[in-house]
């Protein structure tokens, strides 16, 4: 059975995401989709919050399993007993970057491969900074992220007051 891992902070999920993730879900048998617990960046979503969201968004893919994770990549794909680390590429900076983290997971799990799926050219510059952006200022994110999500941040939003 071939095994993947498809893994992000996820602050929220996008369309872009789920693009990956549903291709990849037809050249794989299994995808483990790895919620980051710790990141370096601030999120405006808990880790369980960023994880429902996950879980809600591939509920149509029976071949999909969501988990959270702590500390490295390599570990998590260990665990899951997978070879493959899936990554979308957007634009070609994103290369620069992509290319060390693939380097970086080999040297410390030499097993495993990393492959790029390029990300569908309508959601090449999407980020979830920007859906966040967008939200906060009061635009509509429905055309790049999942209904759950764009009722979530509408709701964070209204909430909290945050006009921009
Ligand atoms: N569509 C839309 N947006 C996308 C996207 C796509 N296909 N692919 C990536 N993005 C966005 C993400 O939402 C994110 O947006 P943001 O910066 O506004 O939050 C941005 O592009 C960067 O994405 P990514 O590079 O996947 O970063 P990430 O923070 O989502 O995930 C981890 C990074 C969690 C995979 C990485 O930090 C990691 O492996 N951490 C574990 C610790 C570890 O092993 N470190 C050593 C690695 S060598």
């Amino acid at each position: 059975m071939k095994k993947a891992v498809y893994a992000g902070t996820f602050d929220p999920i996008t369309l872009g995401h789920l693009d990956v993730i549903e291709r990849s879900a037809k050249i794989f048998d299994l995808i483990y989709i790895g919620v980051a617990a710790r990141v370096k960046k601030n999120t405006l979503l808990d880790v369980n919050n960023r994880y429902d969201l996950v879980v809600e968004s591939v509920k149509h893919l029976n071949n999909v399993h969501v988990t959270i994770f702590n500390g490295l990549l390599v570990d998590f794909v260990r665990e899951c007993q997978a070879s493959v680390i899936v990554r979308g590429l957007r634009v070609l900076s994103d290369f620069e970057y992509e290319f060390e983290m693939a380097s970086a997971n080999k040297k410390l799990y030499p097993d495993v491969e990393t492959m790029f799926l390029p990300t569908s050219l309508e959601y090449s510059f999407l980020s979830s900074s920007l859906v966040k952006e967008v939200a906060c200022l009061g635009g509509d994110i429905s055309i790049w992220v999942p209904l759950c999500v764009s009722k979530t941040l509408e709701n964070i939003y209204k909430k909290t007051g945050n006009n921009g």
